[in-house]
């Protein structure tokens, strides 16, 4: 546990900045939401040369018309990509509007594959224990997919929306395995609303009705929570 908020992103950013710097960094693996926003800054921040590195993103939603503000590639676009100063072409987030969505998840597997998979693996938590988009019960054999969305998670993201009725409810998501093959997995969780997903990834059950609790199963793990996300523990 930290501190603060601000104190869990540059800790995560620092693991990130480490890894670059000893030459260990060839595919950074990103998540969206509000939990990575500040390691994003931090990262922006440090004035790493981070030609070379490979961009990787969890998930992508399903439906959204192409270019959409909230869409997670013009997320990635706007939080990593630009800030970092990055080539549009080693950026990578699964391929959400594509006809075939069983064959871009297949795609996908394959561009992580061919790089290597991930070095570090930047991680949020969803308030259903989701990551990812792996909601309670994917398997934790589960690969790159199309997946449906809880309730609970359709109503969380409705803030980053116009109308609650523009959130997606489907989307598609790199899979527990997939997440699991990374070599380095760092989990960033901050605020109350997180602390009953924490404590069920934590110190529950090693279960699928906890997607979260799958990091249990990885390598090199690292949790960094703030005061309020750690709360229940
Ligand atoms: C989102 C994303 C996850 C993210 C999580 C938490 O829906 N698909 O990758 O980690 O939910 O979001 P936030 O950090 O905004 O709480």
């Amino acid at each position: 546990m930290l501190a603060t908020a601000e104190e869990v992103g540059r800790r995560a950013a620092r693991v990130v900045l480490e890894e670059l710097e000893a030459g260990r960094l060839a595919a950074l693996g990103v998540a969206t939401g509000s939990s990575p926003a500040r390691v994003y800054e931090e990262l922006a921040a440090a004035g790493a040369r981070w030609e070379g590195v490979e961009v990787f993103a969890l998930d992508e939603y399903v439906g959204l018309p192409p270019g959409h503000p909230e869409s997670y590639a013009a997320v990635v676009d706007r939080q990593v990509r630009a800030p970092l100063g990055l080539d549009p072409r080693r950026v990578h987030v699964p391929d959400g509007g594509a006809a075939d969505l069983d064959a871009a998840g297949a795609a996908y597997e394959r561009a992580l594959a061919e790089r290597g998979g991930v070095d570090v693996q930047l991680l949020g938590i969803g308030a259903t224990g989701h990551i990812g988009f792996n909601e309670p019960g994917s398997s934790f054999t589960s690969r790159t997919r199309v997946v449906e969305l809880a309730d609970r998670t359709v109503a969380d993201n409705a803030r980053f929306f116009d109308r609650p009725e523009d959130v997606p409810r489907r989307a598609l998501t790199q899979g527990v395995a997939t997440i699991g093959t990374a070599r380095r997995h760092v989990l960033l969780a901050q605020g109350a609303a997180k602390a009953g997903a924490v404590r069920a990834a934590l110190e529950g059950e090693v279960s699928t009705d906890c997607p979260a609790s799958a990091l249990r199963t990885f390598d090199d793990v690292l949790v960094l929570l703030d005061p309020a996300a750690a709360s229940l523990l």
